[in-house]
C-alpha cells in the first residue's frame, strides 16, 4: 500500500475528491494523514470524520519560511509517505523543501499552465479574454506553479462568466482531474522524460475536456 499525505489551507474539496477515489476505485494506497497550515482549515473536519490522522501546522507560528517548512516535513515524515499531495495549500515552498520530496510532491493550480501562475487565475483569464480556462496538475519544482505537467482539465470561459462562476467550472473539473492524476501517481504509471515533458505508461490521455 502506497502512502498518501495530503496538504490543504482550507475547504478541502480537492482532498476530498482524492480520499473518495480511493476508496471507491480501491487503490493500492491509503490516505496516511491531512495536514494543514490553519487549525481552522473546513477539511480537516472532514478527514477526522473519515478517520484520516490530522493535524496543523500554523505557518504563523514560525518566524520564517524555513522554519515553518521544516516543521512542516517533520509533521508529513511522522507518515513516511510515498507521495505528497498539495490540494489547495496556500504556501509557497522553500527549494530545500521540494528537494525533499522531489519526484513525489504534486500539486493542482486553477489554470492552464503555463499561462497565470500565481494568484487570481480566473479573474485573470476573464480580463484576457481567454475562451478556454482549466486546472493543472504539475510536479512540484522550486519555481512556483512549474513543474513538469502531469494532466490538464480544459473549461470554456462563457460570455457572461464572473470569477465566481468560472472557477466553479473549473474546480468541478479539479475534482475529476486530481484523483486521476494521484492514481496514477500511486501505480507508477508516470514518467517524467529528459525534457521535463510527462508521460502515462499506457498512452492515458492526459487531458479531460
Ligand atoms: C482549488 O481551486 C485549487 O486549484 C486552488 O485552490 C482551490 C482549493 O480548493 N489552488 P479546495 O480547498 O480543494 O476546495
Amino acid at each position: 500500500m502506497k502512502r498518501i499525505v495530503i496538504l490543504i489551507s482550507g475547504r478541502g474539496s480537492n482532498m476530498e475528491a482524492i480520499v473518495e477515489a480511493c476508496a471507491a476505485q480501491a487503490w493500492q494506497a491509503r490516505i496516511s494523514a491531512v495536514i494543514s497550515n490553519r487549525a481552522d482549515a473546513a477539511g480537516l473536519d472532514y478527514a477526522a470524520a473519515r478517520g484520516i490522522a490530522t493535524s496543523a501546522v500554523e505557518h504563523r507560528a514560525y518566524p520564517d519560511r524555513e522554519r515553518f517548512d521544516a516543521a512542516l516535513a517533520e509533521a508529513i515524515d511522522q507518515h513516511a509517505p510515498d507521495l505528497v499531495v498539495l490540494a489547495g495549500f496556500m504556501r509557497i515552498l522553500t527549494a530545500g523543501f521540494v528537494q525533499r520530496y522531489a519526484g513525489r510532491l504534486l500539486n493542482i493550480h486553477p489554470s492552464l499552465l503555463p499561462a497565470f501562475t500565481g494568484l487570481h487565475t480566473h479573474r485573470r483569464a476573464i480580463e484576457a479574454g481567454c475562451k478556454l480556462a482549466g486546472a493543472t496538475v504539475h510536479y512540484v519544482t522550486a519555481e512556483l506553479d512549474h513543474g513538469p505537467i502531469v494532466a490538464q482539465a480544459a473549461v470554456p470561459v462563457l460570455p457572461d462568466d464572473t470569477e465566481q462562476t468560472l472557477a466553479a467550472r473549473v474546480l468541478a473539473s479539479e475534482h475529476r482531474l486530481y484523483p486521476m492524476a494521484v492514481r496514477w501517481a500511486v501505480e507508477g504509471a508516470l514518467r517524467i522524460e529528459a525534457n521535463g515533458v510527462v508521460r502515462q505508461r499506457d498512452g492515458a490521455a492526459q487531458l479531460l475536456l
